[in-house]
């Protein structure tokens, strides 16, 4: 078994879809390892984004991501990583597969409801972002 870090971003918390999109998780055979509510200054934003500094939208994000509250998590089930990537669906809400979180509850492109890990290593990294080792028990 192995794991995952998640967010539910700004425009879902704002929106009062966190308990129905945690209940998908849930329901897809991911346990929650850890959980809490947030928010990120613009700054610590930018700082879990970096990959993306180069890119146009990448103000754009950083000022969207520090809007409001997010709920990040740590999950886990066999393949999580990959299994959480299908199950949230597409970037863009408008090619998510249906009954997929984003193609349920994303706003926009920018404003797509929750993120996912793209790998087991960034999962690790993005986890110990948010949680101390003693949280991630
Ligand atoms: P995450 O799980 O959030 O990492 O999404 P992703 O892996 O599906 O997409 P990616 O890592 O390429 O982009 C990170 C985030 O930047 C996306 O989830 C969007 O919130 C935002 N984003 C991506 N592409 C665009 C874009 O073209 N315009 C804008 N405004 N935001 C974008
Ligand atoms: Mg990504």
């Amino acid at each position: 078994t192995n794991r995952t870090f998640t967010m539910i971003k700004p425009d879902a918390v704002s929106a009062g879809n966190t308990g129905a999109i945690i209940k998908l998780i849930e329901e897809a055979g991911f346990k929650i390892v850890a959980l809490k509510k947030t928010q990120l200054s613009p700054e610590r934003a930018g700082q879990f984004y970096a990959v993306h500094k180069e890119r146009s939208f990448y103000q754009e994000l950083c000022t969207y991501m520090s809007s409001g509250f997010i709920v990040p998590m740590i999950l886990e089930k066999n393949n999580a990583v990959e299994d959480f990537r299908k199950l949230i669906g597409a970037t863009d809400p408008k090619k998510a597969e249906p009954g997929t979180i984003r193609n349920l509850f994303a706003k926009s492109i920018e404003a797509n409801a929750i993120h996912g890990s793209d790998s087991d290593e960034n999962a690790a990294i993005e986890g110990s972002f948010f949680f101390s080792q003693l949280e991630q028990f």
